[in-house]
């Protein structure tokens, strides 16, 4: 194994270290042959018979599908439900059968994503596509259109690349969608590819980051409880962060979306509560900004992650970590890496098996 690890102590490091490249081998296919449905292997208008967007998933892969949630509905203008695959298989959804079923699956094999799919057939659903970092599993292999992602063998339980990449995925489809609908012009299509191009530099930037997140690692260590905050596209981010931190420091931590912190979240604030917050400069950083005033003000310690735009400033219980500037919609694609190193850092402060975490496994085929 040692071999295989090269300078990298876990796979999960080397899995983290790996993303810009995993990132560029993803991108190249696209920017191959630009945002089309060739690239899902859509030779007769499936997708652009699409209705709406219903997204089947579980662990990691759901949090890159509620990303994906923001793009389809802000970008293609159809609207888009992300589902947690062992609740949908069991019950009696509303069904629009022009409703494109997207599995999203590292492994393909994932017996409730699986069974989902089977189940959205069922019910009528007329295209299926998946979304895979395996080829020729079961679910691409049950499925009317596939991508790839080009993530490479993921062997660190706690999945990574395959969530960056699967975002990637995502994100071309949600451009791909919204230029069938004419509402991607040539200029923003330019823009969009752009913005793929930059990706693997600014993943790379966030990367080099890691001291200075191994540097807060203690701080965690021995605390029983940490939360996670963020707004809009970086929501799920907060959650992926979360669950990280759960799945290999078996630290209890859950994520809000900011603004629900006043409603139950903030009873819990306290010194011995540290508060992550993903703070780029978008939008609603100005909320997030009086959000972290609540958490202040009841003495919670802060650790934020902005880009330099977001003008904060360090101060006696606010660490801030900078982020990459100017990373625009790829955004929260960027800010996942500072959390999953957190948690990587984190799980060696406590000396945990990082990429074996207890009671989890890899690829969950049974129910
Ligand atoms: C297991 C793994 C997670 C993964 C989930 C879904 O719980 O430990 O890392 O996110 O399965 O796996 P999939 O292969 O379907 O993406």
């Amino acid at each position: 194994a040692s071999l295989e690890l090269g300078p990298y102590s876990h796979f999960m490091q080397k899995e983290i270290h790996e993303q810009p490249k995993a990132l560029s081998d993803t991108i190249d296919a696209v920017l191959g042959a630009g945002f089309s449905p060739a690239v899902f292997g859509d030779d007769s208008g499936r997708l652009a018979a699409a209705e709406g967007v219903k997204i089947l998933a579980c662990g990691t892969s759901y949090y890159a599908g509620l990303t994906a949630k923001y793009w389809i509905e802000a970008i293609a203008g159809l609207p888009c439900s992300v589902e947690v695959a062992s609740e949908y298989r069991y019950r009696d959804a509303y069904v629009n059968p022009a409703h494109l079923i997207v599995t999203l699956s590292q492994s393909g094999e994932t017996l409730d994503t699986m069974e989902a799919l089977k189940r959205a057939r069922e019910l009528g659903h007329r295209t299926a596509l998946s979304i895979c970092n395996v080829s020729e599993s079961a679910i691409p292999r049950a499925s009317d259109l596939v991508f790839y992602t080009r993530a490479g063998a993921e062997i660190g339980v706690a999945s990574t690349k395959a969530f960056t990449t699967q975002l990637v995925a995502l994100f071309t489809l949600a451009i791909t969608l919204g230029k069938q609908r004419g509402r991607v012009d040539a200029e923003a299509e330019a823009g969009y590819l752009e913005a793929l191009r930059y990706l693997p530099g600014s993943v790379q930037h966030a990367l080099n980051l890691e001291p200075q997140i191994s540097s807060w690692a203690q701080a965690f260590a021995s605390k029983q409880h940490a939360l996670f905050l963020g707004r809009g596209v970086h929501y799920p981010i907060a959650l992926e962060g979360a669950l990280k931190l759960k799945e290999i420091t078996y630290i209890h931590a859950e994520a809000y979306p900011a603004g629900e912190l006043k409603h139950g979240p903030l009873a819990l604030v306290d010194s011995d509560m540290p508060v992550v917050v993903i703070a780029p400069k978008d939008t609603l950083l100005e909320k997030v900004k009086s959000n972290m005033q609540e958490v202040r003000a009841r003495g919670g310690e802060l650790f934020v992650f902005a880009d330099l735009d977001s003008q904060f400033s360090d101060s006696d219980c606010v660490h801030v970590i900078r982020t990459p500037r100017h990373v625009g919609i790829l955004s929260p694609i960027v800010h996942t890496i500072p959390v999953q190193l957190l948690a990587y850092h984190v799980a060696l402060a406590k000396g945990t098996d990082v990429d074996k975490p207890r009671n989890l496994a890899k690829s969950v085929t049974v129910e």
